[in-house]
């Protein structure tokens, strides 16, 4: 993928998990490059369903999904990590018993045959994030919600991604913990990258979107910039809390 920061763009897209019962239902996404496109939803909307199709986890049963135009619906998940595009899956995810460094040379396995290369990008991830310096001969599982949350980010950010989907990474943590993550998230943007996120954290993540997209039901709901968002953030969360 080039340095500029790829367009995506979901059409009609139907997917599910068993035959015959379909979980999207025709949904439309665009991500523009660049951007920080938002994801918001109910619960068992289908946001996490989305990113998975996304990512190639889950083949679609119809529909598209194009990069800069280009229709990458067929692309399995390892030929996605190549195009530049990294997935962040929804609750914790590092390996428990690997120890940090082992958990970030498994995000660099598209690297892995270039050795130089994996190591350069494992050194610039420590930099990247100093925290996990220290932490590098440690069982993942053994750090806290909010280490193992950054060394799963870091683990995404390894191949130096273009395209980012990324589910609910702020579930769990403590408010500043919560708020490094948008910063995080910010950063992304500032650097370039298209960012997808999905997230419960409603308030949060409009204050960080350029863009966002509801979905109830499998199917869009709503969508339009930040300042459209912020107007209607009360009355959304209501309809979705039922309260
Ligand atoms: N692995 C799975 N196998 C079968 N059904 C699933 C699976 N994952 C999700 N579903 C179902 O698909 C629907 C959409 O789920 P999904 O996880 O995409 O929703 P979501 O919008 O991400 O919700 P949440 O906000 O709770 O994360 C739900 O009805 C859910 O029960
Ligand atoms: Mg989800």
């Amino acid at each position: 993928m080039t340095a500029t920061a790829p367009e995506l763009r979901v059409e009609g897209l139907e997917a599910g998990y068993y035959a015959g019962q379909s979980v999207l239902r025709g949904v439309d996404l665009r991500a523009a490059p660049g951007k920080l496109t938002v994801i918001l939803g109910p619960n068992g909307a289908g946001k996490s369903t989305a990113l998975r199709v996304l990512a190639g986890l889950l083949p679609p049963a119809a529909g598209r999904v194009l990069v800069d135009g280009h229709d990458i619906t067929r692309v399995p998940a390892h030929g996605r990590a190549r195009l530049g595009i990294a997935f962040l899956p929804q609750g914790r995810s590092v390996f428990a018993a690997l120890t940090v460094h082992q958990n970030l040379e498994l995000g660099g396995w598209i690297l892995r045959r270039r050795r130089q290369d994996l190591d350069r990008a494992l050194e610039a991830a420590y930099e990247r994030y100093p925290k996990l310096r220290p932490l590098r001969d440690r069982p993942a599982g053994s750090l806290s919600g909010g280490q193992q949350r950054l060394v799963e980010i870091a683990r995404m950010m390894i191949a130096d991604p273009r395209l980012i989907l990324i589910d609910e990474p702020s579930a769990g943590l403590a408010p500043n913990l919560t708020e490094e993550v948008y910063e995080e998230l910010a950063r992304l943007r500032v650097e370039g990258r298209t960012v997808l996120l999905v997230d419960q954290n409603v308030r949060a993540a409009v204050e960080v979107a350029d863009y966002v997209f509801t979905l109830e039901s499998g199917r869009n709901h709503l969508e339009g910039d930040r300042e459209r968002f912020e107007r209607e953030l009360g009355a959304l969360i209501r309809a979705w809390l039922r309260v």
